[in-house]
């Protein structure tokens, strides 16, 4: 481990399920729930504007119930502790890493906790509820929507992302299903960039064989172990 200088880590649902946040694709996870196209797409967010506003407004108001898990604050202490470089990307909207201590996250798919206005673009902290129609605190319009990304919509950050995958010597990916692109790609390109790549996961994900190791456990074990590794070694 000593020679590795910049980690790229990516994580999913998996890392915050302990925590008590419902993953998508796990039986009776959000997918089964509720249809994507009904709550996850430009489309059905114009069809049904109250529907999709008041399924973010509870998820938003449920991350009051819940709390950062080991890990976590594993990956917050990396940040601090490594020598090196660090980035964490999430594809969660949840703000558990922030809450776990970590300093610098990407949020890919955007974040409950912001509001983006669909008049003047501004994107905007938000911690309230969206039903009632709020106005912008920028341009006063009453035209928020859930700063989260849809299918069919560009994830955030992608260029600073692919930046650091092709300067990265080490990959890892958590409690992540790789279902969905682009992030679902990631390992490919960090491999071609010619990083180590490693999953740690509660079962094997769809890419699995894509990873030179593959580690399988619940995260708030493996992670905090995976890290004490890291910086012990
Ligand atoms: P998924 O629900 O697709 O996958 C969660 C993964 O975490 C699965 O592989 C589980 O086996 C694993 N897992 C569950 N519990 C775990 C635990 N305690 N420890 C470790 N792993 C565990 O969630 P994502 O891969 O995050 O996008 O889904 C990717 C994207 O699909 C989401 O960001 C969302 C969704 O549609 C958008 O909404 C745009």
């Amino acid at each position: 481990m000593t020679q590795i200088k910049r980690i790229v880590i990516l994580t999913g649902a998996g890392i915050s399920a302990e925590s008590g946040i419902d993953t998508f694709r796990s039986a009776g996870g959000l997918w089964e729930q509720h249809r994507v196209e009904d709550v996850a797409t430009p489309e059905g967010f114009a069809r049904n504007p109250d529907l999709v506003l008041n399924f973010y407004d509870m998820r938003r108001a449920a991350l009051a119930d819940v709390v950062p898990n080991a890990a976590h604050m594993a990956l917050a202490r990396l940040q601090r502790e490594f020598a090196g470089e660090v980035l964490l990307v999430t594809q969660n909207v949840d703000d558990l890493h922030e809450r776990g201590g970590s300093g610098q996250v990407l949020h890919m798919h955007g974040e409950l906790k912001s509001a983006l206005c669909t008049a003047c673009g501004t994107r905007s902290r938000w911690e309230g509820a969206m039903i009632e129609r709020p106005p912008c605190p920028v341009c006063a319009a009453p035209c928020l929507r859930p700063d989260v990304v849809w299918f069919g919509e560009m994830p955030y950050e992608m260029g600073r992302i692919y930046q650091a995958l092709e300067a990265c010597d080490l990959f890892v990916s958590i409690g992540t299903s790789g279902a969905v692109y682009p992030a679902a790609g990631f390992v490919e390109e960090a491999r071609r960039a010619g990083a180590r790549t490693l999953e740690l996961n509660l079962e094997p994900s769809e890419g699995s064989r894509l990873f030179h190791e593959s580690r399988l456990g619940k995260a708030s074990v493996i992670v905090p172990e995976w890290v004490e590794e890291v910086l012990g070694g």
